[in-house]
């Protein structure tokens, strides 16, 4: 670390502890800001993500996985912590973790590197119950998964500067993430101006939570010829189409369901953009545990001595309108209802049938097309992503959704110009690679099915399925030893593959 960093930090009062999870851009806030810096880097944003370092990590003691009968344990190593997994004689090995996703309030996930990329561990640590145990995810396998490749969308909201090139990111939600660049606040000490959210028009405003806060039903990155991402200062629905169904209720609760929630509140809806996140949530710092109920309440107070509960009207008011209820997304854990509802027996009214755009005329049809075939309605998503390749022959999203849907139909013909598009305006699209080799090495062009799948390798070299179809090509081409050489790779990322080492046996008696 900086030698000025670890003084500032000192000066401020900040442990050991926390040095480890403030971003070395943050301290340098800490000189005219020290206030919000001391407590910002206690909060659960600021401590969501960090590389692992030995010590502050629960081990485990080994344990049977019944589901995929592989016994795992967790030990320190000098750096990290040591993943060991075994399942039989063959399959035994180790990953170092490397980072951990979630600051522990209800778990945390870890991601180990190999070969150029991240994976998601198959055992995570859970608060509630102390313990490790499966993955979210992970539980509706019935062998060992050590090969999940970590979407860029997980770090996007779970650390700062990701660069999925370079695996390199800051961790936790550095100020930047909410303030945007401050290079001309910090070298202009503070004269130059840097966002401040409250003074943003209400969507500028609410899109910065809602980058992190809002998934909805389906969440569609914009069609745009450019490679610009989402900063702070700008709308979020110029980067990301957000649908919910039509029918509120349907919406359920989960990790990033606040904001759909909210939205369906009476005091939202009579409100308007005066009630936003922050009315209730202070972004930098959470109050004690203790003495949380009485923060919000007082919240709700602020609006309601007007007009008092007629039940309770100096009661505890989150206890009954905000009442707690179990997640979908991350196991084990609960959310608090953000929809305030009036009293908790609602007989919710499970039957959408329709998407509708979270902000009202922000989405196009080919946004909804999109939307349709991520939530598995092909009948309805077809004729809009027709609609949008033809307008579009660049828009390698729909074309992409197109290819596999009359993939799925058993319409190779139709989907092979496709695939061929999106490869010559994106090389490095290993779906479309892998897909398009399928469709070679039937039509008998064994070399260029192949290539393609070499290519996709190179994206993502953890494809168990993709390497066996390359084994067996090469095979077929008499070319065993390169074949025995990807089934070994294979194994590598892949340990537990039963006929994958089968056909080993058989390529090297
Ligand atoms: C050298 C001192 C200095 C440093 C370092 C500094 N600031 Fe500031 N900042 C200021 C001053 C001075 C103001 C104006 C204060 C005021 O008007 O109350 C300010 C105001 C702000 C505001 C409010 C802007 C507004 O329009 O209301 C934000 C947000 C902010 N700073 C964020 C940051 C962040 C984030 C960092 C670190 C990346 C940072 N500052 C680093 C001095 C500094
Ligand atoms: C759209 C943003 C978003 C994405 C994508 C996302 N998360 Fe989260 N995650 C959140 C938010 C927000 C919370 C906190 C929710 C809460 O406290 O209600 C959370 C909570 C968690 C937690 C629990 C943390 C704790 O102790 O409170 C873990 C672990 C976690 N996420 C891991 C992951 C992993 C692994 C991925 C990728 C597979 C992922 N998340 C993808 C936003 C996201
Ligand atoms: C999760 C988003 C978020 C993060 C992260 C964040 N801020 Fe803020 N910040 C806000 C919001 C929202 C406001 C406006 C608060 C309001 O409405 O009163 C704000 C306001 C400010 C202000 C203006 C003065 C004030 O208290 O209102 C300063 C200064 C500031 N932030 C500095 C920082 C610094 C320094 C960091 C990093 C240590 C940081 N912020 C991290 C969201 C964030
Ligand atoms: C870059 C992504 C990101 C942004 C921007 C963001 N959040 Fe978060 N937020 C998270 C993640 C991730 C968590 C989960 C932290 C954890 O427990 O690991 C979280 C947790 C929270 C929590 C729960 C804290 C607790 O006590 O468990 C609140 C409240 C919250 N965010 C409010 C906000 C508000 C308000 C804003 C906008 C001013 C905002 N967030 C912006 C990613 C983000
Ligand atoms: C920014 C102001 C504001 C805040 C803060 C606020 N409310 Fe409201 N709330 C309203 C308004 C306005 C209404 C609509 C009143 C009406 O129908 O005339 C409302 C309505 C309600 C209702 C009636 C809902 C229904 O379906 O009839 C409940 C219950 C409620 N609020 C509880 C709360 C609780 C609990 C909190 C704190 C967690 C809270 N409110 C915070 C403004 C607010
Ligand atoms: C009317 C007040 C109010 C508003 C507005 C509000 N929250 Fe909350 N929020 C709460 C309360 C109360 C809790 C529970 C806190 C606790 O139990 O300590 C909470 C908890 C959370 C948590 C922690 C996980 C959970 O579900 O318990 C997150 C994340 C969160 N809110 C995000 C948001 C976001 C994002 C927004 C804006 C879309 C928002 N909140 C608006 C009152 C509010
Ligand atoms: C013991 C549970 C309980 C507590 C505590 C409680 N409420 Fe209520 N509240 C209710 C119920 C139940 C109703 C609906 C009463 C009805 O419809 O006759 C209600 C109704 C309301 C309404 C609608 C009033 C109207 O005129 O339509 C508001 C606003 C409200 N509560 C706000 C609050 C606030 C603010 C607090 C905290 C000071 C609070 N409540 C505490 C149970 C509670």
């Amino acid at each position: 670390m900086h030698p000025d960093l670890a003084t500032t930090l000192k000066s401020l009062g900040l442990g050991l502890l926390l040095v480890t999870t403030l971003n070395a851009q943050d301290a340098a806030c800490a000189r005219c800001h020290a206030d919000i810096v001391r407590t910002y880097s206690t909060t659960a944003m600021a401590r969501t993500s960090g590389k692992v370092t030995p010590g502050n990590h629960a081990p485990a003691k080994p344990f049977l996985d019944p589901t995929t009968q592989t016994t795992f344990s967790i030990t320190q190593a000098p750096q990290s912590l040591l993943l060991q997994f075994e399942k039989g004689p063959d399959i035994t090995g180790t990953r170092p973790l490397e980072w951990f996703l979630g600051s522990g309030r209800v778990g945390r996930s870890y991601l180990f590197r190999m070969g150029g990329r991240l994976f998601q561990s198959p055992i995570s640590y859970y608060s509630t119950a102390s313990q490790w145990q499966l993955s979210p995810g992970f539980d509706r396998r019935t062998s060992l998964d050590l090969t999940r490749a970590v979407e860029p969308s997980c770090l996007n909201c779970h650390a700062s500067n990701y660069n999925p090139a370079t695996l390199t990111m800051n961790p936790g939600i550095s100020c930047e993430r909410c303030h945007g660049d401050a290079r001309q606040h910090l070298s202009t000490l503070g004269k130059a101006s840097i966002i401040n959210p409250k003074k943003l028009p209400p969507q500028e405003r609410d899109s910065i939570c809602a980058q992190c806060h809002l998934t909805g039903v389906a969440r569609v990155a914009k069609f745009r010829t450019d490679n610009a991402t989402y900063m702070p200062g700008k709308k979020l629905s110029d980067f990301s189409a957000l649908f919910v169904w039509d029918q509120p209720e349907s919406n359920t609760i989960g990790v990033t369901s606040h904001f759909e929630k909210l939205a369906t509140s009476r005091c939202k809806i009579i409100t308007g953009d005066a009630l936003t996140c922050t009315t209730c949530h202070d972004p930098h710092s959470e109050p004690q545990p203790q003495k949380a109920a009485s923060f919000f309440n007082q919240k709700c107070q602020n609006c309601h001595a007007q007009k008092p509960c007629l039940q309770s009207p100096q009661g505890d008011c989150i206890a009954c309108h905000m009442p707690k209820s179990t997640g979908g997304s991350v196991d084990h854990s609960s959310y608090t209802n953000h929809s305030i509802p009036r009293t908790t027996n609602i007989t919710p009214q499970i039957n959408p049938t329709s998407l509708v755009s979270f902000w009202p005329n922000t989405t196009s049809e080919r946004d909804l097309g999109l939307a349709w075939s991520i939530v598995g309605k092909t009948d309805q998503a077809q004729p809009l992503l027709e609609a949008a390749a033809k307008a579009n022959p660049n828009d390698t999203a729909s074309l992409s959704q197109l290819a596999q849907l009359h993939d799925r139909q058993g319409r190779e013909d139709l989907a092979q110009p496709f695939y061929e598009a999106i490869l010559k305006k994106d090389p490095n699209n290993a779906t479309a690679a892998t897909n398009l080799a399928v469709i070679r090495i039937k039509a008998g062009l064994t070399d260029e099915a192949i290539a393609l799948w070499r290519s996709a390798l190179k994206v993502n070299p953890a494809q168990t399925g993709t390497r066996m179809n390359l084994a067996q090509a090469l095979f077929r081409q008499g070319n065993k030893a390169a074949a025995a050489a990807e089934i070994e790779q294979a194994l590598k990322y892949d340990p537990d593959q039963p006929s994958a080492r089968r056909l080993l046996n058989q390529l090297r008696p």
